[in-house]
């Protein structure tokens, strides 16, 4: 019997971890979640879209007009088919996005027309993540159930040492698996 929730929306933002996005991709695709890539525009500076469609063996969503198939809008049959929305890393600027309601690109729209379960992995400068505007974004988020991981301290690409980089990519699938065992088994 096949009762398992298969489908990962993987929102990939603007961040220097996107490359790490790949690895998640490939990791979930290898544990057979269908894994749909949605990047940002920011996040293409990043990453290219063509490693994460090879390794999630399906194309990348990046644009909310790039409507090629069937009557409805892609972002709509994303929103509803996600057993979860994972966005690994999280920019400030997503996160500002999701606890504002914000619907200007494909990841945005998902995020505000799904009703699966959601799962942010920030990745920033500490100051970013501490400042109190990303610190109230977060405790709105959290009060309607979107759940975080991370970031965790260290030395950040930035330059500076202290909290604000990306949690390690084993803890994150962990953490995406265990919300789709507790859907399978609600
Ligand atoms: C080299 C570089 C690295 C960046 N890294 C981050 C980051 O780790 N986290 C973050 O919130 N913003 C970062 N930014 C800024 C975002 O790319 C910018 O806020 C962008 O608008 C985010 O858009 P998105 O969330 O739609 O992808 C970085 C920008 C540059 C140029």
């Amino acid at each position: 019997m096949e009762s398992r929730a298969k489908s990962v929306v993987l929102g990939v933002t603007g961040s220097i971890a996107a490359y790490k996005a790949a690895d998640i991709a490939s990791r979930l695709t290898k544990l057979e979640r269908e894994v749909q890539v949605v990047m940002t525009r920011e996040a293409r500076e990043f990453i290219t879209p063509l490693t994460l469609q090879v390794l999630s063996k399906r194309p990348v969503v990046s644009d909310l007009f790039d409507e090629k198939e069937g009557w409805q809008p892609g972002h709509i049959e994303l929103a509803d088919r996600a057993d979860l929305l994972l966005i690994a890393p999280a920019t400030a600027q997503i996160v500002a996005e999701l606890a504002h309601g914000f619907a200007s690109h494909a990841l945005a729209a998902i995020a505000l027309a799904t009703r699966a379960p959601i799962l942010l992995a920030p990745a920033m400068n500490g100051k970013m993540w501490l400042h109190p505007a990303t610190l109230e974004n977060v405790e709105v988020l959290k009060r309607r159930g979107v759940k975080f991981i991370g970031p965790e301290e260290g030395l950040l690409a930035c330059g500076y040492e202290g909290v604000g980089r990306l949690w390690p990519v084993d803890g994150i699938v962990e953490a995406a698996e265990g919300m789709l065992a507790e859907k399978d088994e609600g």
